[in-house]
Protein backbone atom coordinates (compact mmCIF):
# COMPACT_ATOMS: atom_id res chain seq x y z
CA UNK A 1 0.00 0.00 0.00
CA UNK A 2 1.32 3.38 -0.94
CA UNK A 3 -0.78 6.17 0.77
CA UNK A 4 -0.87 9.44 -0.87
CA UNK A 5 1.34 12.21 0.23
CA UNK A 6 0.61 14.91 3.18
CA UNK A 7 0.02 17.45 0.51
CA UNK A 8 -2.95 15.71 -0.64
CA UNK A 9 -4.76 15.22 3.05
CA UNK A 10 -3.70 18.80 3.94
CA UNK A 11 -5.57 19.38 0.58
CA UNK A 12 -8.49 17.37 1.05
CA UNK A 13 -8.82 18.75 4.86
CA UNK A 14 -7.62 22.20 4.75
CA UNK A 15 -8.05 23.82 0.98
CA UNK A 16 -9.37 23.37 -2.25
CA UNK A 17 -7.07 25.96 -4.28
CA UNK A 18 -3.70 23.74 -3.41
CA UNK A 19 -1.96 21.88 -5.86
CA UNK A 20 -1.47 17.97 -4.92
CA UNK A 21 1.65 16.10 -5.30
CA UNK A 22 1.79 12.94 -5.49
CA UNK A 23 4.62 10.30 -6.54
CA UNK A 24 3.15 7.01 -8.89
CA UNK A 25 3.41 4.28 -7.12
CA UNK A 26 4.51 1.18 -9.47
CA UNK A 27 1.64 -0.76 -9.46
CA UNK A 28 -0.71 1.98 -11.16
CA UNK A 29 -1.69 1.07 -14.79
CA UNK A 30 -0.20 3.78 -17.37
CA UNK A 31 -3.64 4.50 -18.65
CA UNK A 32 -4.27 6.18 -15.45
CA UNK A 33 -1.33 8.04 -15.49
CA UNK A 34 -0.64 11.47 -16.66
CA UNK A 35 -3.62 12.98 -17.21
CA UNK A 36 -5.27 16.35 -17.72
CA UNK A 37 -8.58 17.01 -16.94
CA UNK A 38 -8.08 20.48 -17.10
CA UNK A 39 -10.59 21.10 -14.37
CA UNK A 40 -10.02 21.55 -10.68
CA UNK A 41 -11.76 18.66 -9.33
CA UNK A 42 -12.76 20.51 -6.52
CA UNK A 43 -15.17 22.90 -8.82
CA UNK A 44 -16.51 18.78 -10.09
CA UNK A 45 -17.50 18.22 -6.52
CA UNK A 46 -17.24 20.55 -3.97
CA UNK A 47 -16.89 18.09 -0.97
CA UNK A 48 -17.49 19.77 2.83
CA UNK A 49 -14.62 20.20 4.73
CA UNK A 50 -14.80 17.43 7.02
CA UNK A 51 -12.73 18.22 10.06
CA UNK A 52 -11.67 21.21 11.80
CA UNK A 53 -9.49 23.66 10.27
CA UNK A 54 -7.93 24.88 13.51
CA UNK A 55 -6.68 21.59 14.21
CA UNK A 56 -5.58 20.85 10.49
CA UNK A 57 -3.81 23.58 10.47
CA UNK A 58 -1.94 23.26 13.84
CA UNK A 59 -1.00 19.87 12.76
CA UNK A 60 -0.05 21.06 9.08
CA UNK A 61 2.67 23.63 11.24
CA UNK A 62 3.98 20.91 13.30
CA UNK A 63 4.62 18.43 10.64
CA UNK A 64 5.02 20.04 7.22
CA UNK A 65 4.19 17.64 3.84
CA UNK A 66 7.28 15.53 3.48
CA UNK A 67 10.54 17.55 1.66
CA UNK A 68 12.25 14.23 0.22
CA UNK A 69 11.58 11.02 -0.84
CA UNK A 70 12.72 9.34 2.40
CA UNK A 71 10.09 11.69 4.32
CA UNK A 72 7.45 10.47 1.86
CA UNK A 73 7.83 6.26 2.47
CA UNK A 74 7.31 7.12 6.31
CA UNK A 75 3.51 7.41 7.46
CA UNK A 76 2.75 11.29 7.57
CA UNK A 77 2.73 12.34 11.34
CA UNK A 78 0.29 15.53 10.20
CA UNK A 79 -2.54 13.11 10.05
CA UNK A 80 -1.70 11.37 13.61
CA UNK A 81 -1.81 14.89 14.81
CA UNK A 82 -4.90 15.46 13.83
CA UNK A 83 -6.26 12.00 15.50
CA UNK A 84 -4.61 12.68 18.38
CA UNK A 85 -6.47 16.13 18.73
CA UNK A 86 -9.75 15.07 17.78
CA UNK A 87 -9.43 11.86 20.04
CA UNK A 88 -10.59 10.10 17.18
CA UNK A 89 -7.03 8.07 18.52
CA UNK A 90 -6.69 7.40 22.34
CA UNK A 91 -3.41 7.40 24.20
CA UNK A 92 -2.44 4.01 22.83
CA UNK A 93 -3.56 4.85 19.34
CA UNK A 94 -6.37 2.60 19.07
CA UNK A 95 -8.82 4.29 17.53
CA UNK A 96 -12.16 5.32 19.21
CA UNK A 97 -15.03 4.62 16.72
CA UNK A 98 -17.43 6.53 17.98
CA UNK A 99 -15.20 9.58 18.37
CA UNK A 100 -14.37 9.11 14.69
CA UNK A 101 -17.44 9.45 13.71
CA UNK A 102 -18.90 12.29 16.06
CA UNK A 103 -15.81 13.82 14.33
CA UNK A 104 -16.05 13.66 10.90
CA UNK A 105 -19.52 14.35 10.76
CA UNK A 106 -19.83 17.01 13.17
CA UNK A 107 -19.56 20.03 11.17
CA UNK A 108 -22.60 18.64 8.71
CA UNK A 109 -25.06 19.64 11.37
CA UNK A 110 -27.04 16.29 10.31
CA UNK A 111 -28.93 18.11 7.53
CA UNK A 112 -27.08 18.32 4.39
CA UNK A 113 -27.42 15.82 1.38
CA UNK A 114 -23.77 14.62 2.74
CA UNK A 115 -24.46 13.07 6.38
CA UNK A 116 -25.16 9.99 4.99
CA UNK A 117 -22.25 9.64 2.61
CA UNK A 118 -19.94 10.72 5.04
CA UNK A 119 -21.16 8.25 7.52
CA UNK A 120 -21.15 4.88 5.82
CA UNK A 121 -17.39 6.12 4.62
CA UNK A 122 -16.44 6.19 7.94
CA UNK A 123 -17.80 3.41 8.98
CA UNK A 124 -16.04 1.49 5.71
CA UNK A 125 -12.74 3.17 6.66
CA UNK A 126 -12.76 1.91 10.07
CA UNK A 127 -13.33 -1.60 8.95
CA UNK A 128 -10.78 -1.73 5.96
CA UNK A 129 -7.92 -0.20 8.64
CA UNK A 130 -9.26 -2.66 11.19
CA UNK A 131 -8.65 -5.62 8.62
CA UNK A 132 -5.38 -3.88 7.64
CA UNK A 133 -3.84 -3.42 11.34
CA UNK A 134 -1.44 -6.24 10.84
CA UNK A 135 -0.29 -4.81 7.55
CA UNK A 136 0.10 -1.70 9.28
CA UNK A 137 2.12 -3.06 12.43
CA UNK A 138 4.19 -4.85 9.97
CA UNK A 139 5.15 -1.73 7.73
CA UNK A 140 5.52 0.32 11.20
CA UNK A 141 8.42 -2.56 12.67
CA UNK A 142 10.41 -2.47 8.91
CA UNK A 143 10.59 1.67 9.06
CA UNK A 144 11.84 2.00 12.30
CA UNK A 145 14.60 -0.77 11.60
CA UNK A 146 14.97 1.34 7.93
CA UNK A 147 15.03 4.74 10.46
CA UNK A 148 16.08 4.03 13.57
CA UNK A 149 16.46 7.64 14.91
CA UNK A 150 13.49 8.72 14.05
CA UNK A 151 10.04 8.79 14.93
CA UNK A 152 7.41 6.50 12.62
CA UNK A 153 4.09 7.75 13.06
CA UNK A 154 0.93 4.87 12.56
CA UNK A 155 0.28 4.13 9.70
CA UNK A 156 -3.34 3.81 10.15
CA UNK A 157 -4.22 7.53 10.94
CA UNK A 158 -2.78 8.71 7.63
CA UNK A 159 -5.12 5.45 6.04
CA UNK A 160 -8.05 6.57 7.50
CA UNK A 161 -7.73 10.39 6.75
CA UNK A 162 -7.23 9.71 3.23
CA UNK A 163 -9.96 7.17 2.79
CA UNK A 164 -12.46 8.93 4.77
CA UNK A 165 -12.01 12.14 2.24
CA UNK A 166 -11.55 9.89 -1.00
CA UNK A 167 -14.41 7.50 -0.36
CA UNK A 168 -16.68 10.65 0.10
CA UNK A 169 -15.61 11.94 -2.75
CA UNK A 170 -15.95 9.35 -5.02
CA UNK A 171 -20.13 9.45 -3.29
CA UNK A 172 -20.42 12.82 -4.59
CA UNK A 173 -24.09 12.78 -5.34
CA UNK A 174 -25.17 13.48 -8.61
CA UNK A 175 -27.35 16.69 -7.09
CA UNK A 176 -23.95 18.05 -6.29
CA UNK A 177 -21.04 17.17 -9.53
CA UNK A 178 -20.96 19.16 -11.86
CA UNK A 179 -21.70 16.90 -15.04
CA UNK A 180 -21.68 19.90 -17.25
CA UNK A 181 -18.52 21.65 -16.51
CA UNK A 182 -15.98 19.68 -19.19
CA UNK A 183 -13.48 17.47 -17.48
CA UNK A 184 -15.95 16.76 -15.10
CA UNK A 185 -17.65 13.29 -16.32
CA UNK A 186 -13.94 12.12 -17.38
CA UNK A 187 -13.02 12.36 -13.85
CA UNK A 188 -16.25 10.43 -13.01
CA UNK A 189 -15.32 7.71 -15.37
CA UNK A 190 -11.83 7.67 -14.26
CA UNK A 191 -12.32 7.49 -10.59
CA UNK A 192 -15.23 4.92 -10.65
CA UNK A 193 -15.57 3.16 -13.60
CA UNK A 194 -11.23 2.95 -14.37
CA UNK A 195 -11.28 2.49 -10.75
CA UNK A 196 -7.66 5.26 -10.94
CA UNK A 197 -6.23 6.07 -7.75
CA UNK A 198 -7.79 9.30 -6.20
CA UNK A 199 -4.52 11.59 -6.63
CA UNK A 200 -4.26 10.24 -10.29
CA UNK A 201 -7.04 12.96 -10.97
CA UNK A 202 -4.56 16.20 -9.84
CA UNK A 203 -1.48 17.04 -12.13
CA UNK A 204 1.25 15.76 -11.79
CA UNK A 205 4.16 18.36 -10.67
CA UNK A 206 6.45 18.87 -12.80
CA UNK A 207 10.35 18.95 -12.04
CA UNK A 208 12.12 18.18 -8.79
CA UNK A 209 9.71 17.02 -6.07
CA UNK A 210 12.10 18.34 -3.24
CA UNK A 211 12.22 22.00 -4.44
CA UNK A 212 9.58 24.12 -2.48
CA UNK A 213 7.87 27.07 -3.78
C1 LIG B 1 -0.02 11.19 19.50
O1 LIG B 1 -0.21 10.77 20.84
C2 LIG B 1 0.65 9.74 21.26
C3 LIG B 1 0.20 9.27 22.65
O2 LIG B 1 0.03 10.32 23.52
C4 LIG B 1 2.09 10.28 21.26
O3 LIG B 1 2.98 9.27 21.64
C5 LIG B 1 2.41 10.73 19.83
O4 LIG B 1 3.69 11.30 19.79
C6 LIG B 1 1.39 11.74 19.33
N1 LIG B 1 1.65 12.00 17.92
C7 LIG B 1 1.79 13.22 17.38
C8 LIG B 1 2.06 13.29 15.93
O5 LIG B 1 1.72 14.24 18.03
Amino acid sequence: MKAIVASVLVLLALSHTTRADASAPDDVPATCLNKNFNVDPFECCKTPKLLDETVVKQCVKSYPPPQDVKDEIKPDCMSECVMNSTQIFDRRQNVNDAKAMETFLEKLNGKSVWADIVQKAVMQCLDDADNRKEEFNRDMKALQQRFPKERICSPAAGFIMECVHVVVYKNCPASVFKDSLTGCPAIKKHLNVDNCPFYTIFPEKKGNKAKKH
